[in-house]
């Protein structure tokens, strides 16, 4: 379970997220809102980027606000950025092997977990292909499968359908219901697809200008009119 118990982050007067809690349960749930709202805020609370003002995250009984940054990946915290990390200059393998680098087992160890994530997103033959030559999709494949290499406990995917057609989004929905069969991690995806969130994420939490708006059954926060209006921009009929 994630659990985060009144995060409060601000940046100077903006207050980015104010006292958030929600426990997520899903085996994928996932955060959505309007740009600007606190997602990706969210997230780099959850991985260590950023240490809250207030407020606690606890995975799986483990307190995460404490935990030093080169823990993390031991732990098995994995997650992938809005603007994909792929390196250029490296292969597929190669920037497979470089986050296997940062884990523990012997060099053959992490190869096969390398292997074993290239072969579970389905891009094995992309293994020696260059960064620099991945479209935006392979590039969001590879991002993936970087995310599945070792133990992984907590995935953290910022908005891995963006800049996807309609057809990849899907067919990376389908990867990602998947994610469980392959290893024990929860995931926990942003995204402003909100078909692919209401797909394959169980509960959802919403946040509007770094409040929570909703949290719960996906379908049930769908279909709020205060989820509506606040994704939507648009006010709420009080009348
Ligand atoms: N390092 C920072 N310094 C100052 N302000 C920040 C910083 N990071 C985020 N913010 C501000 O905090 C608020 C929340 O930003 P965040 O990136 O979490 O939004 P988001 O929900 O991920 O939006 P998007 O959908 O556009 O990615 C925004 O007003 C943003 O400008
Ligand atoms: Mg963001």
């Amino acid at each position: 379970m994630i659990a985060l118990d009144g995060v409060t982050v601000r940046f100077g007067g903006l207050v980015a997220l104010d006292a958030i809690s929600a426990q997520f349960e899903a085996a994928v749930s996932g955060i959505i809102g309007p740009n600007g709202a606190g997602k990706t805020t969210t997230m780099n609370v959850i991985s260590g980027f950023l240490t809250p003002k207030s407020g606690a995250v606890v995975v799986d009984g483990t307190d995460l606000v404490g935990m030093s940054p080169h823990k993390r990946p031991h732990w098995g915290l994995r997650r992938s950025f809005q603007r994909e990390q792929i390196a250029d200059d490296l292969s597929v393998l190669g920037n497979l092997l470089s986050l296997a680098d940062n884990l523990h087992g012997s060099r053959a160890e992490r190869r096969a977990n390398v292997d074993a994530a290239l072969e579970f997103v389905g891009i094995t033959a992309m293994a020696g292909r260059m960064g620099a030559s991945l479209n935006t999709y392979e590039r969001r494949l590879t991002d993936l499968a970087r995310c599945l290499v070792g133990q992984p406990r907590l995935i953290m995917l910022d908005e891995p359908a963006g800049g996807l057609t309609v057809e990849e989004s899907a067919h990376l929905g389908d990867i990602i219901l998947r994610i469980g069969g392959f290893c024990p991690a929860q995931v926990l995806v942003i995204d402003h697809d909100v078909d692919l969130i209401a797909r394959i994420c169980a509960q959802t939490l919403v946040l509007d200008f770094g409040r929570r708006i909703a949290f719960g059954p996906t379908a049930a926060v769908l279909a709020d009119p205060a989820v509506k209006a606040a994704y939507l921009g648009i006010e709420v009929d009080h009348a």
